[in-house]
């Protein structure tokens, strides 16, 4: 099937769209919300049930969350896959950005697959009575661990350096300086968020960051109000 030109400008556009807003957005929110581990099981869990308690979630999941990932992974296997690389030829920070962006895309494929499968579909996990309990169990498995560092590290690379591509594409950062700093704050949110993610995976093996709650932290300090309302 044949595109025009403008039609092919228009899926782009909205590819590029999708990567931040939705896909982007959940991702921060997904990282957010696992590094609840780091706090406990109780903590986590809760988290996770808030969110599955949503109204209409599945409805929100799949118009918010599955189809427009859908359609940038799809979209993303047909660029990556027909795009030509220039690191070969010259090297530059700037065709190694360009070459990891769709080796990074194309890992995501299976990672984002399997975790799906495994952490949201698979029946043992639709019975199970605790999330912590069955991602620690899940991450026990050190292929799997691994697995999952490499699939974190993929989406946090991805996201970063794609908000350094979204900038340019939309007109945002223009001049050469404001594209060096865009491109050392796409760099800074790759390692932050990868920080956090790979901490949250140690979380659900047991790992936890009470210090840094404050003090009054409910699961932490336990409850600061005694009977008969004095302390
Ligand atoms: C965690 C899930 C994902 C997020 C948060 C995400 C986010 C983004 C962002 C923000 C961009 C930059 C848009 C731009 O350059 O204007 C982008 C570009 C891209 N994404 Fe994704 N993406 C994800 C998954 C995938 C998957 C699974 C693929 C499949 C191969 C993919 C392929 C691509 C490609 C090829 C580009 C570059 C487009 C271009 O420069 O023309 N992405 N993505």
């Amino acid at each position: 099937m044949k595109i025009s030109d403008s039609q092919y400008f228009a899926l782009k556009r909205l590819h590029s769209l999708t990567g931040v807003v939705p896909i982007g957005l959940f991702l921060l929110e997904h990282l957010y919300t696992n590094a609840r581990a780091l706090q406990g099981a109780a903590a986590f869990d809760k988290a996770a049930a808030e969110l599955a308690g949503l109204p209409f979630v599945v409805v929100i999941e799949a118009l918010g969350i599955w189809m427009p990932i859908a359609f940038h992974m799809v979209l993303g296997v047909l660029i990556a896959t027909t795009s030509q690389a220039n690191v070969g030829k010259h090297g530059y920070a700037r065709n190694w950005q360009y070459t990891l962006q769709r080796v990074s895309g194309i890992v995501l494929v299976f990672y984002i697959i399997y975790h799906m499968w495994a952490l949201r579909f698979a029946p043992e996990y639709l019975v199970s009575t605790s999330a912590y309990e069955y991602v620690n169990r899940h991450l026990a498995q050190p292929a799997v661990f691994a697995f999952y560092v490499v699939g974190i590290l993929s989406a946090c690379y991805h996201f970063g350096n794609g908000l350094f591509g979204f900038a340019i594409h939309w007109g945002i950062v223009t001049s050469r300086s404001a594209q060096k700093m865009a491109g050392r704050l796409s760099f800074a949110v790759f390692l932050a968020l990868s920080v956090l993610g790979i901490a949250s995976l140690f979380g659900f093996l047991g790992l936890r960051a009470d210090f840094l709650q404050k003090p009054h932290a409910a699961e932490t300090h336990g409850s600061v109000v005694m009977e008969g309302g004095s302390r």
